[in-house]
């Protein structure tokens, strides 16, 4: 009897178990009711008073040994199928997900074609803080105190002495950088600007301007003229005509309005441009000498010219927007018109 289960402890611990069949076949084979374990302890019976004891004990520890070696190779099978269930979580022949990519706001996308244009013909890109003071909104550039011209802006003051604002318009870049840097000087001055104004599809309290300044020795109308002319014929096509309208801004003279051919009707006269052919695109004028003194340069040596367009005003003209809240408004139905264009 003792022979008999050494025999079978040796064979149990020979058995593979090394898949979910010999695993079953184990169980079967040694702790089945009919198992080999089983049968032994049928045996029992026949083995003499004095020794069953011993005998019955080295048949439990067989049997606690059979269910040991089976209960470790169940686990050990159990967390091989977890691993590999964990690899094949990745699906090949699933189809992949759709790449969707934003687009960039029109805005951006005619700001920064104006910013090629002029980098082409030597001008820099210089920028400024949105929240300013009187003296670079107005007092440099030649507003005087309880002028007229101030209430024109519209402007939100951030303090009650009206020291602090937002800037009304992007020409205190102008101002900055005549103050820190000496002619010649190229720039364009792209940023947002604010106004006390009602919304509607033509007017906005935030916009866009794109300023540009000319600073050298000589610089004449002249220069003005065919900088404006070879920006215009770039942004909006060769045919297109420039025209110059005498006007008045306290920071230049002479002054002028800048007209472009009407883009929608070509000049015949339509409903856009009141039917006149042409477009009204920004102002510009020669820097008033007074200016460059207050910001620190002589205007015996130096001249310059200036330029200040609005970018919603030109995206409008090129896109033909006719409502200048979709700029604001994130409808992707209105953005996604403009997927792809680089
Ligand atoms: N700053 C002016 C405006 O906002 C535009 C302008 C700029 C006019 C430069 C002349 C020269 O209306």
């Amino acid at each position: 009897m003792v022979e008999k289960i050494q025999q079978v402890a040796q064979e149990l611990e020979a058995a593979a178990l090394n898949n979910a069949s010999e695993l079953e076949q184990f169980r079967i084979a040694y702790m089945g009711r009919k198992g080999r374990i089983a049968d032994l302890f049928d045996n029992l019976k026949q083995v003499a008073p004095e020794q069953r004891r011993q005998v019955g004990q080295e048949l439990n520890s067989l049997k606690n040994r059979a269910q040991e070696r089976f209960d470790q190779a169940q686990e050990q099978l159990a967390s091989a199928a977890a691993g590999n269930a964990g690899e094949q979580a990745f699906d090949f022949s699933l189809p992949p997900v759709p790449n969707t990519l934003g687009t960039r706001h029109p805005l951006s996308l005619v700001r920064r074609e104006i910013v090629r244009i002029f980098e082409r013909i030597g001008f820099n890109v210089s920028e400024g803080p949105e929240m300013e003071d009187d003296w670079h909104n107005f007092s440099a550039l030649n507003f005087p105190e309880n002028h007229p011209a101030r209430e024109m802006q519209d402007t939100f003051f951030l303090s009650a002495d009206r020291q602090q604002l937002l800037r009304t318009h992007t020409s205190t870049v102008q101002v900055r950088l005549m103050e820190t840097q000496k002619p010649p000087l190229r720039s364009i001055m792209p940023g947002r600007v604010y106004r006390n104004e009602a919304i509607s599809a033509r007017a906005h309290m935030v916009f866009h301007q794109v300023e540009g300044l000319y600073v050298d020795k000589n610089v004449s109308f002249a220069d003005l003229k065919q900088t404006l002319y070879y920006f215009a014929k770039e942004m909006f096509g060769q045919d297109t005509q420039v025209r110059f309208r005498p006007s008045f801004f306290p920071f230049t003279e002479p002054s002028a309005e800048i007209d472009i051919t009407c883009l929608i009707c070509k000049g015949e006269g339509c409903n856009i441009c009141k039917h006149t052919g042409w477009v009204e695109i920004g102002g510009s004028g020669m820097v008033d000498p007074a200016v460059l003194e207050s910001s620190g340069i002589d205007p015996q040596e130096y001249s310059g010219f200036a330029f200040g367009m609005g970018i919603e005003r030109i995206t409008m003209l090129k896109y033909q927007i006719k409502d200048l809240r979709l700029f604001t408004e994130n409808d992707v139905r209105f953005l996604r018109q403009f997927e792809g264009v680089i």
